[in-house]
């Protein structure tokens, strides 16, 4: 699979054995996150993975900063993503099994490698369920056809 692959400053160090790790799974990575540690801005960063998922450009995104948040908002505003911030593996799992999430999101400054490591490799390896879990995902893209505004 194609996976793209995103972080600020706050996570260059993790992306890079992110990414070597992604590789070694089979995977080609797609990288458009920073290599320096220059302070930088988080949001660039969400919105070029979250265009890359929903184009098919990448298959799915993977996203870093120093919590996973606010890298992961920024991609949740565009169309189509759906974007989860995971500290541990079984949310990893749940989030590809019950919400179709398409990008998963963690902190440098919050998970070890290890653990990144492994949520990586069961976001990757999990198949949504669809049934019942699809209805729920259509109804929280129907909230983004709304596109409410005040
Ligand atoms: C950068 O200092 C930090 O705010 C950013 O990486 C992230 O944690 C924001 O959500």
């Amino acid at each position: 699979m194609k996976i793209a692959i995103g972080n600020d400053h706050a996570a260059v160090t993790m992306k890079n054995e992110i990414m070597k790790y992604v590789e070694e799974l089979g995977h080609e990575v797609i990288n458009f996150g920073t290599d320096t540690s220059d302070s930088c801005d988080y949001p660039e960063y969400g919105e070029n993975v979250g265009r890359a998922v929903v184009s098919g450009e990448a298959d799915f995104g993977i996203l870093i900063c120093g919590t996973g948040v606010g890298i992961s908002i920024s991609a949740n505003k565009v169309n189509g993503v759906r974007a989860a911030v995971c500290s541990e593996p079984v949310t990893a799992r749940l989030v590809r099994a019950h919400n179709d999430a398409n990008i998963i999101a963690f902190g440098e400054r919050i998970v070890g490698i290890e653990i990144a490591k492994e949520i990586v490799r069961v976001f990757l390896t999990t198949e949504f369920e669809g049934g019942r879990h699809q209805r729920r995902v259509d109804l929280m893209m129907e909230i983004e056809r709304k596109n409410f505004s005040l």
